[in-house]
């Protein structure tokens, strides 16, 4: 659903696969283009450090979905890193607003937006507020989803619609 509206609203979309290895909370030490590499992103348990210099995203914004916990949080830490305004979108609301007061703590910007993705009018009232906070934004990383982990012939049908809902 988000996908639709942001193709609506000429949103690029911006894969942060390289924040999909992180595990744990990111450190971060450079945002140098030309000198990136995984290694330039240890995991740590220290709180994220936004770099000091400019980043690749500087001036850009991002809107990251599923992005209170797991890779979307990582993710979300990444594009701050790289000096996106980066709106935390997920449908724990007080997990998003964690997430992003991490990323505003650390010298970044961020806001944390409670959205069910599944319900077009949140959708659009959170693409709503996003932009009116941020401006048109430049990325979106779609990553909300989730698992359900068990014998094929125990997922129930709630589960199975849930799963291709999202
Ligand atoms: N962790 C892995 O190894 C892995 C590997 C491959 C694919 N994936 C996929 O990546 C996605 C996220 O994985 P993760 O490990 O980061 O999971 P996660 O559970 O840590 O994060 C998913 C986030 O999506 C949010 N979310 C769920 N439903 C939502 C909704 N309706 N609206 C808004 N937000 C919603 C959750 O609240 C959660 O914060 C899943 O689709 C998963 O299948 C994960």
């Amino acid at each position: 659903m988000l996908r639709r509206l942001a193709t609506a609203r000429s949103l690029r979309v911006a894969a942060a696969s390289a924040a999909a290895s992180a595990a744990g909370t990111l450190a971060y030490t450079s945002c140098d283009a030309s000198s990136w590499s995984p290694a330039s992103y240890p995991l740590a348990l220290a709180p994220p450090v936004v770099a000091s210099k400019p980043g690749r995203l500087q001036g850009r914004s991002a809107i990251v979905t599923g992005a209170a916990s797991g890779m979307g949080a990582a993710s979300a830490k990444l594009f701050a890193a790289e000096g996106a305004k980066v709106a935390v979108v997920d449908v724990n609301g007080e997990g998003a607003e964690k997430v992003a007061a991490d990323i505003r703590a650390a010298g970044g910007d961020a806001i944390g937006v409670a959205c069910d993705l599944t319900d077009e009018a949140q959708v659009k009232a959170a693409v709503k507020f996003i932009e009116g906070t941020y401006g048109p934004c430049n990325a979106l990383f779609n990553h909300a989803g989730g698992l359900v982990v068990k014998d094929f012939l125990k997922i129930s049908l709630k589960e199975w619609y849930g799963l291709s809902t999202l």
